[in-house]
Protein backbone atom coordinates (compact mmCIF):
# COMPACT_ATOMS: atom_id res chain seq x y z
CA UNK A 1 0.00 0.00 0.00
CA UNK A 2 2.70 2.49 0.78
CA UNK A 3 4.41 1.71 -2.39
CA UNK A 4 1.13 2.31 -4.25
CA UNK A 5 0.88 5.94 -2.18
CA UNK A 6 4.66 6.91 -3.23
CA UNK A 7 4.22 5.56 -7.31
CA UNK A 8 0.73 8.21 -6.93
CA UNK A 9 2.28 10.66 -5.60
CA UNK A 10 5.54 10.25 -8.06
CA UNK A 11 3.16 10.51 -11.08
CA UNK A 12 1.35 13.20 -9.85
CA UNK A 13 4.68 15.36 -9.47
CA UNK A 14 5.45 14.40 -12.87
CA UNK A 15 2.03 15.23 -14.29
CA UNK A 16 2.67 18.99 -12.88
CA UNK A 17 6.08 18.66 -13.99
CA UNK A 18 4.75 18.28 -17.82
CA UNK A 19 2.14 20.45 -17.58
CA UNK A 20 3.76 23.34 -16.51
CA UNK A 21 5.96 22.80 -19.58
CA UNK A 22 2.59 22.10 -22.02
CA UNK A 23 3.62 18.61 -21.96
CA UNK A 24 1.81 15.44 -21.93
CA UNK A 25 2.50 13.07 -19.42
CA UNK A 26 1.37 9.58 -20.94
CA UNK A 27 3.41 10.23 -24.07
CA UNK A 28 6.42 10.44 -22.03
CA UNK A 29 5.50 7.18 -19.94
CA UNK A 30 5.57 5.70 -23.66
CA UNK A 31 8.49 6.69 -24.17
CA UNK A 32 10.24 5.18 -20.70
CA UNK A 33 8.46 1.88 -21.20
CA UNK A 34 10.24 1.26 -24.95
CA UNK A 35 13.64 2.95 -23.57
CA UNK A 36 16.22 0.68 -23.33
CA UNK A 37 18.52 0.36 -20.17
CA UNK A 38 21.51 1.97 -19.65
CA UNK A 39 24.77 0.39 -19.81
CA UNK A 40 28.17 1.89 -18.59
CA UNK A 41 29.70 1.54 -21.84
CA UNK A 42 26.76 3.69 -23.48
CA UNK A 43 26.79 6.16 -20.55
CA UNK A 44 30.41 7.32 -20.98
CA UNK A 45 30.72 6.54 -24.80
CA UNK A 46 33.34 3.83 -23.69
CA UNK A 47 33.56 2.54 -27.52
CA UNK A 48 34.14 6.03 -28.50
CA UNK A 49 36.88 7.30 -26.36
CA UNK A 50 38.67 4.42 -26.58
CA UNK A 51 38.43 4.55 -30.52
CA UNK A 52 40.70 8.39 -30.28
CA UNK A 53 44.00 6.88 -30.43
CA UNK A 54 45.14 6.90 -33.71
CA UNK A 55 48.86 6.86 -34.08
CA UNK A 56 50.51 8.01 -36.90
CA UNK A 57 53.28 5.71 -36.97
CA UNK A 58 54.27 1.95 -35.98
CA UNK A 59 56.06 3.41 -32.97
CA UNK A 60 53.92 1.72 -30.07
CA UNK A 61 55.38 4.67 -27.68
CA UNK A 62 53.43 6.78 -30.06
CA UNK A 63 50.21 5.75 -28.64
CA UNK A 64 51.18 6.25 -25.14
CA UNK A 65 51.90 9.73 -26.17
CA UNK A 66 48.78 10.21 -27.33
CA UNK A 67 46.97 9.17 -24.47
CA UNK A 68 48.69 11.21 -22.34
CA UNK A 69 48.06 14.04 -24.15
CA UNK A 70 44.17 13.16 -24.05
CA UNK A 71 44.28 12.59 -20.26
CA UNK A 72 46.07 15.53 -19.57
CA UNK A 73 43.02 17.73 -21.84
CA UNK A 74 40.66 15.78 -19.55
CA UNK A 75 42.20 17.02 -16.35
CA UNK A 76 42.22 20.52 -18.04
CA UNK A 77 38.37 20.15 -18.80
CA UNK A 78 37.83 19.09 -14.96
CA UNK A 79 40.08 22.42 -14.01
CA UNK A 80 37.81 24.54 -16.57
CA UNK A 81 34.66 23.26 -15.33
CA UNK A 82 35.81 24.50 -11.60
CA UNK A 83 37.26 27.48 -12.59
CA UNK A 84 33.85 28.47 -14.70
CA UNK A 85 31.83 27.66 -11.63
CA UNK A 86 34.08 30.53 -9.35
CA UNK A 87 33.93 32.53 -12.45
CA UNK A 88 30.09 32.63 -12.09
CA UNK A 89 29.35 32.40 -8.46
CA UNK A 90 27.69 35.63 -7.01
CA UNK A 91 27.12 34.35 -3.64
CA UNK A 92 31.25 35.46 -2.63
CA UNK A 93 31.32 32.71 0.29
CA UNK A 94 34.29 32.15 1.33
CA UNK A 95 34.11 27.98 1.94
CA UNK A 96 32.79 27.81 -1.61
CA UNK A 97 35.86 29.80 -3.18
CA UNK A 98 38.41 27.55 -1.04
CA UNK A 99 36.73 24.12 -2.12
CA UNK A 100 36.97 25.48 -5.63
CA UNK A 101 40.34 26.13 -5.87
CA UNK A 102 40.96 22.72 -3.32
CA UNK A 103 39.35 20.75 -6.30
CA UNK A 104 41.54 22.60 -8.76
CA UNK A 105 44.44 21.84 -7.21
CA UNK A 106 43.90 18.28 -6.69
CA UNK A 107 44.04 17.79 -10.49
CA UNK A 108 47.06 19.54 -11.06
CA UNK A 109 48.50 17.10 -8.24
CA UNK A 110 47.53 14.02 -10.27
CA UNK A 111 48.55 15.67 -13.35
CA UNK A 112 52.07 16.40 -12.21
CA UNK A 113 52.58 13.28 -10.19
CA UNK A 114 51.63 11.40 -13.41
CA UNK A 115 53.82 13.34 -15.45
CA UNK A 116 56.29 10.60 -15.27
CA UNK A 117 54.63 8.61 -17.38
CA UNK A 118 55.97 11.12 -19.96
CA UNK A 119 59.28 11.35 -19.04
CA UNK A 120 60.77 7.78 -18.41
CA UNK A 121 57.13 5.62 -19.82
CA UNK A 122 58.90 5.85 -23.59
CA UNK A 123 61.75 5.22 -25.61
CA UNK A 124 64.11 7.78 -26.58
CA UNK A 125 64.41 6.53 -30.08
CA UNK A 126 60.98 5.75 -30.71
CA UNK A 127 59.82 9.12 -29.58
CA UNK A 128 62.46 11.14 -31.90
CA UNK A 129 61.16 9.03 -34.60
CA UNK A 130 57.76 9.17 -34.24
CA UNK A 131 57.57 12.69 -33.40
CA UNK A 132 58.64 13.60 -36.92
CA UNK A 133 55.45 12.12 -38.10
CA UNK A 134 53.50 15.04 -36.29
CA UNK A 135 55.27 18.35 -36.85
CA UNK A 136 53.87 20.66 -36.72
CA UNK A 137 51.80 19.91 -34.00
CA UNK A 138 52.72 21.09 -30.21
CA UNK A 139 50.97 20.70 -26.87
CA UNK A 140 52.03 24.66 -27.59
CA UNK A 141 48.69 24.46 -29.34
CA UNK A 142 46.53 23.42 -26.29
CA UNK A 143 43.83 26.02 -26.18
CA UNK A 144 42.70 24.27 -23.02
CA UNK A 145 45.74 25.31 -21.10
CA UNK A 146 45.24 29.04 -22.61
CA UNK A 147 41.88 29.43 -21.11
CA UNK A 148 43.01 28.00 -17.77
CA UNK A 149 45.33 31.23 -18.08
CA UNK A 150 42.43 33.49 -19.18
CA UNK A 151 40.07 32.45 -16.78
CA UNK A 152 42.52 32.77 -13.86
CA UNK A 153 43.82 35.82 -14.45
CA UNK A 154 43.56 39.31 -16.05
CA UNK A 155 45.14 39.55 -19.30
CA UNK A 156 47.75 42.62 -18.15
CA UNK A 157 49.46 39.51 -16.06
CA UNK A 158 50.38 37.14 -19.34
CA UNK A 159 52.22 39.80 -20.97
CA UNK A 160 55.35 38.75 -21.75
CA UNK A 161 57.20 39.85 -18.30
CA UNK A 162 59.83 41.86 -20.44
CA UNK A 163 56.93 44.29 -21.48
CA UNK A 164 54.29 43.85 -18.40
CA UNK A 165 55.12 47.24 -16.99
CA UNK A 166 54.21 48.78 -20.21
CA UNK A 167 51.04 47.48 -20.47
CA UNK A 168 47.51 47.86 -18.09
CA UNK A 169 44.12 46.80 -17.34
CA UNK A 170 43.61 50.76 -19.32
CA UNK A 171 44.92 48.84 -22.89
CA UNK A 172 41.93 46.81 -24.99
CA UNK A 173 41.59 42.98 -24.93
CA UNK A 174 43.45 43.20 -28.35
CA UNK A 175 46.63 45.00 -27.16
CA UNK A 176 47.15 42.90 -24.19
CA UNK A 177 46.36 39.60 -26.14
CA UNK A 178 48.89 40.81 -28.98
CA UNK A 179 51.57 40.93 -26.18
CA UNK A 180 50.95 37.50 -24.58
CA UNK A 181 53.94 35.66 -23.40
CA UNK A 182 53.24 32.42 -25.56
CA UNK A 183 53.27 34.61 -28.74
CA UNK A 184 56.65 36.19 -28.30
CA UNK A 185 58.06 32.30 -27.33
CA UNK A 186 57.11 31.35 -30.70
CA UNK A 187 57.99 34.36 -32.52
CA UNK A 188 61.87 34.91 -34.09
CA UNK A 189 63.06 37.97 -32.08
CA UNK A 190 64.75 39.33 -35.34
CA UNK A 191 62.80 38.58 -38.10
CA UNK A 192 59.57 38.51 -36.48
CA UNK A 193 58.03 35.98 -38.32
CA UNK A 194 55.90 33.76 -36.20
CA UNK A 195 56.03 29.62 -36.27
CA UNK A 196 53.46 27.84 -38.18
CA UNK A 197 52.34 26.42 -35.30
CA UNK A 198 51.65 29.61 -33.90
CA UNK A 199 50.13 31.25 -36.85
CA UNK A 200 47.56 27.99 -37.52
CA UNK A 201 46.97 28.46 -33.16
CA UNK A 202 45.70 31.84 -33.63
CA UNK A 203 43.72 31.10 -37.20
CA UNK A 204 41.83 28.81 -35.26
CA UNK A 205 41.31 30.30 -31.65
CA UNK A 206 41.76 33.76 -31.50
CA UNK A 207 38.35 35.21 -32.07
CA UNK A 208 37.23 32.59 -29.02
CA UNK A 209 39.99 33.65 -26.69
CA UNK A 210 39.55 37.28 -27.36
CA UNK A 211 35.88 36.15 -26.43
CA UNK A 212 36.62 34.78 -23.46
CA UNK A 213 39.28 37.37 -22.74
CA UNK A 214 36.52 40.18 -22.52
CA UNK A 215 33.81 37.84 -20.78
CA UNK A 216 36.68 37.28 -18.25
CA UNK A 217 37.79 41.09 -17.78
CA UNK A 218 35.77 41.93 -15.06
CA UNK A 219 35.21 38.22 -13.58
CA UNK A 220 38.38 36.44 -13.56
CA UNK A 221 39.78 34.24 -10.66
CA UNK A 222 41.80 37.13 -9.69
CA UNK A 223 39.15 39.68 -10.00
CA UNK A 224 36.39 37.59 -7.90
CA UNK A 225 39.05 37.07 -5.26
CA UNK A 226 39.94 41.21 -4.97
CA UNK A 227 36.68 41.75 -4.74
CA UNK A 228 36.05 39.85 -1.94
CA UNK A 229 35.15 41.62 1.09
CA UNK A 230 38.59 42.26 3.22
CA UNK A 231 38.37 39.60 5.86
CA UNK A 232 37.82 36.99 3.45
CA UNK A 233 40.89 38.26 0.83
CA UNK A 234 42.80 37.66 4.21
CA UNK A 235 41.75 34.51 4.73
CA UNK A 236 45.12 32.52 5.09
CA UNK A 237 43.37 28.90 4.36
CA UNK A 238 42.19 31.20 0.83
CA UNK A 239 45.61 32.54 0.29
CA UNK A 240 47.19 29.47 0.47
CA UNK A 241 45.45 27.35 -1.65
CA UNK A 242 45.61 30.52 -4.58
CA UNK A 243 49.44 30.13 -3.91
CA UNK A 244 49.50 26.59 -4.58
CA UNK A 245 47.04 26.95 -7.76
CA UNK A 246 49.38 29.42 -9.36
CA UNK A 247 52.69 27.39 -8.14
CA UNK A 248 51.11 23.99 -9.75
CA UNK A 249 49.85 25.74 -13.46
CA UNK A 250 52.78 28.17 -13.31
CA UNK A 251 56.06 26.06 -11.91
CA UNK A 252 55.19 22.43 -10.66
CA UNK A 253 53.65 21.62 -14.04
CA UNK A 254 55.95 23.32 -16.51
CA UNK A 255 58.77 22.19 -14.30
CA UNK A 256 57.66 18.62 -14.80
CA UNK A 257 56.51 19.18 -18.71
CA UNK A 258 60.38 20.91 -19.40
CA UNK A 259 61.70 17.69 -17.55
CA UNK A 260 60.23 15.69 -20.76
CA UNK A 261 61.83 18.35 -23.00
CA UNK A 262 65.19 17.94 -21.21
CA UNK A 263 65.17 13.79 -21.38
CA UNK A 264 63.97 13.65 -25.42
CA UNK A 265 65.06 16.74 -26.88
CA UNK A 266 67.85 17.84 -24.74
CA UNK A 267 71.25 16.40 -25.40
CA UNK A 268 74.49 17.81 -23.55
CA UNK A 269 75.68 21.25 -24.88
CA UNK A 270 73.33 21.29 -28.43
CA UNK A 271 69.27 20.42 -28.21
CA UNK A 272 67.03 18.96 -30.65
CA UNK A 273 64.30 21.60 -32.19
CA UNK A 274 61.09 21.08 -30.63
CA UNK A 275 57.94 20.39 -33.52
CA UNK A 276 56.56 23.28 -32.35
CA UNK A 277 59.82 25.72 -33.40
CA UNK A 278 60.05 27.36 -30.08
CA UNK A 279 63.63 28.17 -28.66
CA UNK A 280 62.39 25.39 -25.82
CA UNK A 281 65.41 26.32 -23.52
CA UNK A 282 64.87 30.05 -23.26
CA UNK A 283 60.77 29.48 -23.91
CA UNK A 284 59.78 26.94 -21.06
CA UNK A 285 61.79 27.75 -17.81
CA UNK A 286 58.78 29.01 -15.24
CA UNK A 287 61.79 31.74 -14.14
CA UNK A 288 61.81 33.09 -17.35
CA UNK A 289 58.51 32.81 -18.37
CA UNK A 290 57.33 34.66 -15.22
CA UNK A 291 54.00 33.66 -15.31
CA UNK A 292 52.24 34.73 -12.15
CA UNK A 293 47.98 34.60 -11.83
CA UNK A 294 47.54 36.41 -8.30
CA UNK A 295 50.37 39.04 -8.10
CA UNK A 296 49.01 40.55 -5.42
CA UNK A 297 49.13 37.78 -2.62
CA UNK A 298 52.82 37.16 -2.54
CA UNK A 299 55.74 39.55 -1.47
CA UNK A 300 58.34 41.22 -3.64
CA UNK A 301 60.98 38.58 -2.89
CA UNK A 302 58.23 35.80 -3.74
CA UNK A 303 57.51 37.33 -7.44
CA UNK A 304 61.78 38.07 -7.60
CA UNK A 305 62.32 34.30 -6.99
CA UNK A 306 59.52 33.03 -8.79
CA UNK A 307 60.50 29.24 -10.69
CA UNK A 308 64.00 29.53 -9.36
CA UNK A 309 63.79 26.23 -8.21
CA UNK A 310 64.58 25.07 -11.68
CA UNK A 311 67.77 27.61 -11.71
CA UNK A 312 68.99 26.40 -8.53
CA UNK A 313 68.61 22.91 -10.08
CA UNK A 314 70.51 23.49 -12.85
CA UNK A 315 72.96 25.79 -12.01
CA UNK A 316 73.47 25.66 -7.87
CA UNK A 317 72.44 21.86 -7.68
CA UNK A 318 74.56 21.85 -4.37
CA UNK A 319 72.10 24.11 -2.73
CA UNK A 320 69.21 21.60 -3.15
C1 LIG B 1 57.68 13.79 -24.28
C2 LIG B 1 56.77 14.64 -23.93
C3 LIG B 1 56.77 16.08 -24.28
C4 LIG B 1 57.76 16.86 -24.82
C5 LIG B 1 59.17 16.46 -25.24
C6 LIG B 1 57.22 18.21 -24.96
C7 LIG B 1 57.92 19.26 -25.48
C8 LIG B 1 57.43 20.55 -25.61
C9 LIG B 1 58.15 21.67 -26.14
C10 LIG B 1 59.58 21.62 -26.62
C11 LIG B 1 57.34 22.74 -26.09
C12 LIG B 1 57.66 24.18 -26.56
C13 LIG B 1 56.84 24.49 -27.79
C14 LIG B 1 57.42 23.88 -29.05
O1 LIG B 1 58.34 24.46 -29.62
O2 LIG B 1 56.93 22.81 -29.47
C15 LIG B 1 56.10 22.32 -25.52
C16 LIG B 1 55.02 23.14 -25.25
C17 LIG B 1 53.88 22.73 -24.60
N1 LIG B 1 53.51 21.44 -24.35
FE1 LIG B 1 54.71 19.84 -24.40
N2 LIG B 1 55.95 18.22 -24.47
C18 LIG B 1 55.63 16.95 -24.05
C19 LIG B 1 54.44 16.53 -23.52
C20 LIG B 1 53.35 17.35 -23.30
C21 LIG B 1 52.11 16.90 -22.75
C22 LIG B 1 51.76 15.50 -22.28
C23 LIG B 1 51.29 17.98 -22.73
C24 LIG B 1 49.87 17.97 -22.24
C25 LIG B 1 48.88 18.57 -22.89
C26 LIG B 1 52.03 19.11 -23.23
C27 LIG B 1 51.54 20.39 -23.35
C28 LIG B 1 52.30 21.46 -23.72
C29 LIG B 1 51.87 22.84 -23.56
C30 LIG B 1 50.57 23.32 -22.92
C31 LIG B 1 52.87 23.63 -24.10
C32 LIG B 1 52.93 25.15 -24.09
C33 LIG B 1 53.65 25.56 -22.79
C34 LIG B 1 53.84 27.06 -22.65
O3 LIG B 1 53.42 27.82 -23.51
O4 LIG B 1 54.48 27.46 -21.66
N3 LIG B 1 53.28 18.68 -23.58
N4 LIG B 1 56.17 20.97 -25.24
Amino acid sequence: MEEEERIQSQIEKLEDKYKDSGQDLSSYLDGLLYQRYLTYWDYIHLDTLLSLQVPRTHFPDEEIFIMYHQITELYFKLILHEQKQLVDDKSQKLSFFIEKVRRINSYYTALISSFGIMITGMEREQFLQYRMALLPASGFQSAQYRMIEIYATAMEHLVHHTQRDAFSSKNTIEELYENIYWKKGATDVTSGEKTLTLKQFEYRYTPRLIRIARQMEDSNIYHKYLALPKIHRDNQELIASLKVMDLNANVNWPLMHMGSAHRYLGNEGSSIGATGGTNWKEYLPPSFQKVIFFPKIYSKQETNDWGKQWVDHIFNPEKQ
